[in-house]
């Protein structure tokens, strides 16, 4: 069967759509936008990106939007990904905030980008490794956002094959992972899915937090992001972290000077 052709003026009307609404750059990704449209056009019944684009601005409930921001945002995570970031938690930012909150016992953590939820889950399982038998009388559950419903889905259901989860250590994997009948999947436990709360969450969007951050992981979705998108959001992150709160960006991401006078205190790893 023949695809259905995206001409350049389509793929500017998806690429600007996706960038006004949720910062999501894909200017220079008309072939990895086709790529990953082609089939759901085709079985939808569209005959034309156009038809299919009128379709989604149409569709009051939102049902539409949300398909393809699931099919072209890119949830690529893994367990254990850059891991000197929680070696770096482990041996700097849990101590000293475990010291500076001794009386409230209440950290907040935020992970803005969590995707299929490996990011969340790696924290919940660093902070029970870290405060052990103290750990019931601290509240340090876990904040975990995306936009996309898809990934979220996946996070929440928290079930991994054997391969996904073949790097975490031995303990953890003992510890808070169990076997599911029948499958070679590994389910999280509920101990260790009851430490992560997942929302949906637009990064674009003003932030609804009531109360200040200690940590920020917001790793690997900037690079998705034009300069300007990226710069508002360094800045709104700042100004809802705590004096002397961390935030964690990607090994391979940056950010300006001028958004925030953020403190850089290892690659990757800024202070306010
Ligand atoms: C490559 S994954 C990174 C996952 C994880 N943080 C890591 O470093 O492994 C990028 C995630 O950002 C999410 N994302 C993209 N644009 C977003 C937005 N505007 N608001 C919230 N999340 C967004 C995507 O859905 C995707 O799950």
């Amino acid at each position: 069967m023949m695809g259905v052709n995206m001409t350049d003026a389509e793929f500017n009307r998806i690429q600007v759509f996706l960038k006004d609404r949720y910062g999501i750059d894909m200017s220079r990704k008309k072939e990895i936008a086709q790529g990953r449209l082609e089939n759901y056009i085709r079985t939808g019944g569209w005959h034309t990106y156009t038809e299919y684009m009128n379709a989604v601005e149409s569709d009051i409930t939102g049902r539409l939007e949300k398909q393809l921001v699931n099919m072209l945002s890119t949830n690529h995570t893994y367990f254990m990904r850059e891991f000197e970031h929680f070696d770096y938690l482990r041996q700097v930012v849990l101590p000293d905030l475990k010291k500076k909150e001794a009386k409230s016992r209440d950290l907040c953590i935020w992970c803005g980008a969590a995707s299929t939820g490996e990011e969340p889950y790696m924290l919940a399982m660093l902070l029970k490794d870290f405060f052990g038998l103290e750990h019931g009388s601290w509240d340090t559950k876990i904040l975990a956002t995306d936009i996309s419903t898809e990934a979220l889905r996946h996070a929440v259901a928290g079930t991994y094959t054997k391969d996904q989860i073949a790097a975490l250590p031995e303990q953890w994997k003992r510890r808070y992972f169990r076997e599911q009948p029948g499958g070679g999947k590994y389910e999280a436990t509920k101990e260790l899915k009851d430490e992560v709360l997942f929302r949906q969450f637009n990064l674009m969007e003003p932030f609804p937090f009531k109360r200040k951050m200690h940590v920020v992981f917001l790793r690997n979705v900037m690079i998705y992001f034009d300069r300007k998108t990226k710069r508002e959001l360094v800045r709104k992150v700042y100004n809802v972290m705590e004096p002397g709160g961390y935030l964690f960006i990607g090994r391979t991401e940056t950010i300006d000077r001028e958004s925030a006078p953020f403190r850089l205190v290892m690659p990757s790893v800024f202070r306010k």
